[in-house]
Order: structure tokens, then C-alpha cells, then sequence
């Protein structure tokens, strides 16, 4: 095989190897509609489970579109069981960009943070991974 058959298979394994999805753990915040215009996207409608990355997930826009599932994991204030019951993740786009001085790693639309969480919390801790197919 070619030098250059070469590099690309070991450049390929490097990918898949950082690919493999890894579960930060952050605070959420929310943010409520209306949810255009997004730094992503302007105008298009995206839906509604949507959330906006503070510095360390926004990457220059990088993170535009990307796809997470988050978890709710605990209290993060005074509100003790902010985690709703089922323990169930909401999955998210990210649209938009949460400025320096963002409450939460990441910023959940109403209705996603409303899904794992107590609204009146208005901040907790998460887990999130990156959604890949
Ligand atoms: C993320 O948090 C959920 C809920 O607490 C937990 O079930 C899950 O194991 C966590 N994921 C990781 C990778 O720690
Ligand atoms: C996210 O949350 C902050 C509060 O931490 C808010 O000021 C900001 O405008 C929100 N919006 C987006 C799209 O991230």
C-alpha cells in the first residue's frame, strides 16, 4: 500500500479513537423562548430542544449542531432534589452561544431543562455526551 494509504488508516484510527464519546460532567442553566434568531442558525427554526454552550462546550462554534444528551445528576443551591423521578435525559442541539458569564456549562431550552429538572432550581448539575450515530 501507498505512503498516503498509509496515513490515512492511521489517521482514521486516531479519529475513531477520539470519537468515542465521553461524558463531561457541568452545571445546566435555561434559557426561554423566543429561540431564534440562534447564533447557529439565524432564523431557522430548530425546534425546541435546543441549548446554548457556554465557552468550554461553544469551541468557536464548533459546537454548532452538535447533539447531546444530558443528564440531570443533582442540586448545585438550596433546592435539594432538583432531578425529576424517572432519571431520564433530554437530548439537545446546540444553537446558540451562552456568553462569558453564562450560569451553566450548558444552557437548556425551558421545555429540555423542564424534562430532567425542577424549573425552579434554575441551575444544576449534569452530566452530558456527545450524541453520535
Ligand atoms: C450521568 O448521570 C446519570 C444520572 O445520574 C447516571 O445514571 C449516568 O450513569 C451518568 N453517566 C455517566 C457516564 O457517569
Ligand atoms: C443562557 O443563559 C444565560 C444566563 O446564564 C443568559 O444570559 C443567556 O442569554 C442564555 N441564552 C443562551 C442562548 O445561551
Amino acid at each position: 500500500m501507498g505512503i498516503n494509504a498509509q496515513v490515512l488508516l492511521t489517521f482514521g484510527t486516531i479519529i475513531c479513537f477520539a470519537s468515542t464519546s465521553y461524558t463531561y460532567d457541568g452545571t445546566a442553566s435555561f434559557y426561554k423562548p423566543p429561540y431564534v434568531p440562534s447564533s447557529c442558525n439565524g432564523y431557522r427554526d430548530d425546534g425546541i430542544f435546543l441549548a446554548g454552550a457556554s465557552d468550554a462546550v461553544w469551541k468557536n462554534g464548533a459546537a454548532c449542531g452538535k447533539v447531546y444528551v444530558v443528564y440531570c445528576t443533582g442540586a448545585t443551591n438550596q433546592a435539594p432534589h432538583p432531578c425529576t423521578d424517572t432519571g431520564t435525559a433530554v437530548v439537545v442541539r446546540i444553537v446558540d452561544y451562552c456568553p462569558k458569564g453564562c450560569r451553566g456549562t450548558i444552557n437548556l431550552s425551558e421545555v429540555a431543562f423542564s424534562m430532567i429538572a425542577d424549573l425552579s432550581a434554575g441551575v444544576i448539575k449534569v452530566n452530558y455526551t456527545e450524541w453520535k450515530n
